[in-house]
């Protein structure tokens, strides 16, 4: 049902989700820091998911303390109320700014762009309802300012709802690794001949039936999950600069070395591998992650 009811939105999504991608190209190398600081690269997962949990705590702790107020008839709460909210519709518009980071690398023409801008857009109009409230209090008006948050946050809980669905529905902003992490092995396992995989080029080979990425450099070899942590691009098509690969998808850079984080927008490392050439053969161990 939200895929039908976002299924419209699909102009829309597709052109703001480009614009986006050209703020951020026109920006530069300062724009992928920026990209990488909202995305959240550097805390390990989504810095936007962090900011609703303040957006969702702080209008719902409002609304309790307006309720008090209006029905229970306690008095003194006013300035906690218009702070407490305030910092909620801080975080809104934080949060606001960091998934339409994410929410730019989702898949053109998909239904989780589409389900994902219908909740944007939820989340919008909550945000400006709370900033009106906000507003309100600091000129006095309480009483109209608690139906304004009140309306506001039933907005919100609809948005959040769908938010939900984006994420556990399409895996959004989730490590892709996570449900299938692959052959283990605890013991140095022969996967190809060494002569078989070119010198500086990312080559995908098979680990039982796992695909991996190898980077040789002489007797040196580099493993990593072949399918990339932020949306399973594979990381065999992507370009390899120094000591990092790029993904071809979206360009989340991984150390070869242990697979880390050096940009977004995957959040998790990539899962990566011992190595060792032994009778002409390349050997893995692991996966580590
Ligand atoms: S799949 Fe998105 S960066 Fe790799």
């Amino acid at each position: 049902m939200l895929e039908r009811t976002s299924r419209p939105l699909r102009g829309l999504s597709n052109g703001i989700a480009g614009a986006m991608d050209a703020i951020y190209g026109a920006l530069g190398a300062p724009g992928k820091f920026l990209q990488d600081f909202l995305n959240g690269s550097w805390l390990g997962h989504s810095l936007h998911a962090v900011l609703v949990d303040v957006v969702v705590g702080g209008s719902t702790a409002a609304l309790l303390l307006d309720i008090l107020r209006v029905f229970f008839g306690i008095d003194g709460l006013e300035t906690a109320t218009t702070w407490v909210l305030g910092l909620a519709a801080l975080s809104a518009l934080g949060a606001i700014v960091t998934g339409l980071t994410d929410y730019k690398d989702t898949a053109p023409d998909s239904e989780e762009r589409d389900v994902a801008s219908l909740h944007g857009l939820i989340n919008i109009v909550a945000t400006i309802g709370f900033a009106i409230s906000f507003f309100q209090r600091l000129a006095d008006a309480h009483d109209a300012a608690f139906w304004v948050l009140l309306v506001s946050y039933l907005v919100v809980s609809v948005g959040a709802y769908i938010g939900g669905h984006v994420v556990f529905k399409y895996g959004y902003m989730v490590n892709h690794n996570a449900f299938n992490k692959g052959k283990r092995a605890k013991d140095f396992t022969p996967v190809i001949a060494v002569t078989e995989v070119p010198e500086e080029t990312p080559t995908k080979v098979m680990f039982g039936s796992t695909a991996v990425m190898l980077v040789r450099r002489a007797d040196v070899v580099y493993a990593l999950k072949e399918t990339c942590s932020h949306a399973a691009g594979p990381l065999s098509e992507g370009e390899l600069k120094g000591d990092t690969i790029t993904c071809p998808w979206h360009f989340s850079t991984f150390r070869l070395v242990d697979g880390g984080v050096v940009h977004g927008p995957a959040g998790s490392r990539q899962p990566s591998y011992r190595t060792r050439v032994s009778e002409g053969m390349i050997e893995l161990q692991g996966p580590h992650d």
